[in-house]
């Protein structure tokens, strides 16, 4: 059986360097780390992504501003708020929650974020650092940078020999996902919907890593005996055995299947999503040390 690699554990020891660093950053030179995070409109699953994003915010000693914004907002009043938030020199890292309404466009927002406040790193500038192997002074999406620190727990900091496959091509996920592993020496194949054989590029991978967004596609006979398989998925699926009605969160891996021949796996919930959240804390904390110099 594969070695369940907890999320929870790791992401809180993330939270408690950051509430350390946070209380030194403001007793040390007045400067309380600030996170201004953005929804538009009332999809219920983003409201709760947001809520425990600025409620952790909270809880690391943060200054946690939520922005709500009704679904009728337009692009222009978004960007205005985007640009404030730039100027505002009490607030250091800016989140806008994805995805955003359909008559809104994402990517001028996106790039309206200032750089440095962006704590997502899906600023160009940011991913620009990242693929051309700066990743010391931009800020790295929180997901892929928490998911690296997962798979390093199996392997340590140096992937060379190792074949990495990240299924899924996203800004905020793939790419970024990708250039990390290729940082760490990894062999790295970027998978995609549009691939062929995706099982079999599946069971070169010493390293598989699912963000495809469609509950349990991995199977067991797409994982390389003694894989470490890391899921990224957040999928929220029907369970009748909860009471009718009822709903809960799966991955994108079949868990159950691939934890029998993986030789490590992370669990949904409680494997990769608490790290997601646990870096934007770290995220927001370096970007208020940096405004110190
Ligand atoms: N929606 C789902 N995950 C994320 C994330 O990491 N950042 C943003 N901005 N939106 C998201």
């Amino acid at each position: 059986m594969a070695t369940i690699i907890d999320g929870k554990v790791a992401a809180q020891s993330v939270i408690e360097t950051v509430t350390r660093a946070a209380a030194a950053l403001e007793s040390g030179v007045g400067v309380k780390p600030g996170l201004a995070v953005v929804i538009v409109g009332n999809d219920p699953a983003s409201h709760a992504y947001v809520n425990s994003k600025s409620k952790m915010a909270k809880q690391c000693g943060f200054n946690s501003v939520q922005h709500s914004l009704p679904e009728e907002t337009t692009q222009e009043e978004l960007e205005k708020l985007v640009s404030e938030l730039n100027a505002d020199p009490a607030i250091h890292g800016i989140l806008v929650q994805l995805p955003l309404p359909k008559h809104l466009k994402s990517e001028p927002v996106i790039q309206s974020i200032a750089p440095e406040k962006d704590v997502d790193g899906l600023n160009v500038v940011n991913a620009g650092k990242l693929a051309t192997g700066d990743l010391a002074s931009g800020l790295i999406s929180c997901t892929p940078a928490g998911a690296l620190i997962l798979i390093n727990k199996i392997h340590g900091a140096d992937l060379s020999g190792l074949n990495a496959v990240v299924i899924g091509r996203s800004n905020l996920f793939g790419k970024p996902m990708a250039m990390l592993l290729l940082s760490s020496n990894a062999t790295v194949t970027m998978a995609h919907s549009r691939s062929k054989d995706l099982p079999g590029i599946c069971r070169q991978a010493d390293i598989l890593v699912a963000a495809v967004g469609r509950p349990h596609m991995v199977r067991a006979g797409w994982v390389k005996p003694g894989a470490t398989v890391v899921d990224v998925g957040i999928n929220r699926v029907p369970a009748p055995e909860k009471g009718e009605g009822k709903t809960k969160i799966t991955g994108d891996v079949a868990y159950e299947e691939c934890a029998a021949v993986a030789g490590a796996i992370t669990p949904v919930p409680g494997g990769v999503g608490p790290m997601t959240i646990a870096m934007l804390m770290a995220n927001t904390v370096v970007a208020a040390c940096r405004t110190f110099g």
